[in-house]
């Protein structure tokens, strides 16, 4: 049951509690707790406590009320009920109720979304309304260059000019890039077929040259719930920073297996359910990331590259931030470390789908 249940007698006895229970109110599985009093057994949750004591004194009782357990941060949905015996008198009540947290953060995650969205329609705007003047700067300043043919001082300002005007056309670009509505299409999506994508989409970015490539994929992974566009642009921006790292020469390994992490919000000390995953590693034999920037290079606009110098590859410092958003938005992690050789490892963790996933909804009780 995906519902947590406990039943109080009219004295305060617990009579009845479910595994589900266990969980949210974080009782050790070995404890007794039938039997006990429930002020005893809930102690850690006074909230809980209350709103059990006052379905004692109250004849009408909250049907889908929620709360915030204040011990552990958890949103709890709940419904209460009288049991009444034969009589019609009340001989306890029980409560049924079910863990909200991850619904909250779905919500919290829309409301995210809905600013984003309104942000990227306005950068949009904004971006096409600049990207014209500054191609209009790069054409004349073209046409100049080839009427003042004659004077080298000119010539080298207008080539200034002309790369200031590309610089400036990349920013926008990126700058969109960053925060462009997001639109995910979740569906089952194999991580094979993302990796070759990406391998080939970051090669066309930046060329490989003398980088040897190496890809690992085990057979028989599990799909996992993403979008197959977002989850290239993931790979494709580790790729081309590992090959940026290496300028040109080196390797590269992409390794895909599958994991385990543990359930979210199990009690500890106890065991957990264990969540299948997929995890994918994109190592480098690169110069690695200094131990002082580790935990800045996610930050977005942090940059170590010369700005200058973008057509060999100098970045606008978003690449991590927006690979680290693309992962959070399927429920996954996104972690850097250096590899024991010294080069950059980055990790991407993501829960695999689970076949049939189907939610139990709150029972409706009066
Ligand atoms: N594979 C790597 N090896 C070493 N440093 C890296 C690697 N990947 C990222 N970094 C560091 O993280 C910084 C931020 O990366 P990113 O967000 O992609 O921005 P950008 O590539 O535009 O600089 C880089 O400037 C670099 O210092
Ligand atoms: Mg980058």
């Amino acid at each position: 049951m995906r519902n947590g249940v406990l039943a109080v007698t009219r004295d305060g006895t617990v009579v009845e509690v479910n595994a589900e229970a266990h969980r949210i109110f974080q009782l050790k599985r070995t404890a007794k707790v039938v039997g006990r009093p429930f002020t005893e057994v809930l102690a850690k949750h006074p909230d809980i406590i209350r709103v059990l004591h006052s379905a004692f004194e109250l004849s009408h009782l909250p049907n889908r009320a929620e709360l915030r357990l204040r011990s552990t941060g958890k949103v709890i949905g709940y419904t209460l009920s009288h049991v009444k015996n034969d009589r019609g008198k009340s001989e306890g009540v029980v409560i049924f109720f079910k863990d909200l947290t991850k619904v909250e953060q779905l919500e919290e995650r829309e409301r995210l979304r809905d600013r984003l969205v309104a942000l990227g329609e306005m950068a949009a705007a904004i971006a096409h309304e600049v990207k014209n003047p500054l191609a209009g700067i790069e054409v004349m300043a073209g046409v100049l260059k080839r009427q003042v043919a004659g004077s080298p001082d000119a010539q080298s300002i207008l080539t200034d000019i002309i790369n200031e005007a590309k610089m400036a056309n990349q920013i926008v670009h990126e700058a969109l890039e960053f925060v462009r509505p997001i639109r995910l299409q979740v569906e089952y999506t194999a991580i094979a077929d993302v990796i070759n994508d990406s391998v080939s989409l970051a090669e066309s970015k930046m060329p490989r040259r003398d980088i040897n490539l190496q890809l690992h994929v085990d057979a028989g992974l599990p799909p996992i719930q993403g979008d197959h566009h977002q989850l290239c642009q993931l790979f494709t921006n580790l790729l081309i920073n590992a090959f940026e790292a290496l300028e040109g020469k080196g390797a590269v390994e992409i390794t895909a297996r599958e994991g385990v992490t543990e359930e979210e919000g199990h009690v500890p000390g106890e065991p957990s359910a264990p969540v299948r995953t997929v995890v994918i590693d994109i190592a480098d034999d690169g110069p690695g990331v200094p131990g002082d920037l580790r935990d800045r290079i996610f930050n977005a606009f942090f940059t170590t590259k010369d700005t200058g110098t973008r057509d060999m590859g100098g970045g606008l410092g978003l690449g991590l931030a927006i690979s680290a958003g693309i992962v959070r938005d399927f429920g996954g992690t996104l972690t850097g470390a250096n590899g024991p050789d010294g080069g950059a490892v980055f990790t991407v963790e993501i829960p695999a789908a689970e076949a049939g996933e189907a939610e139990c909804p709150m029972p409706h009780l009066t």
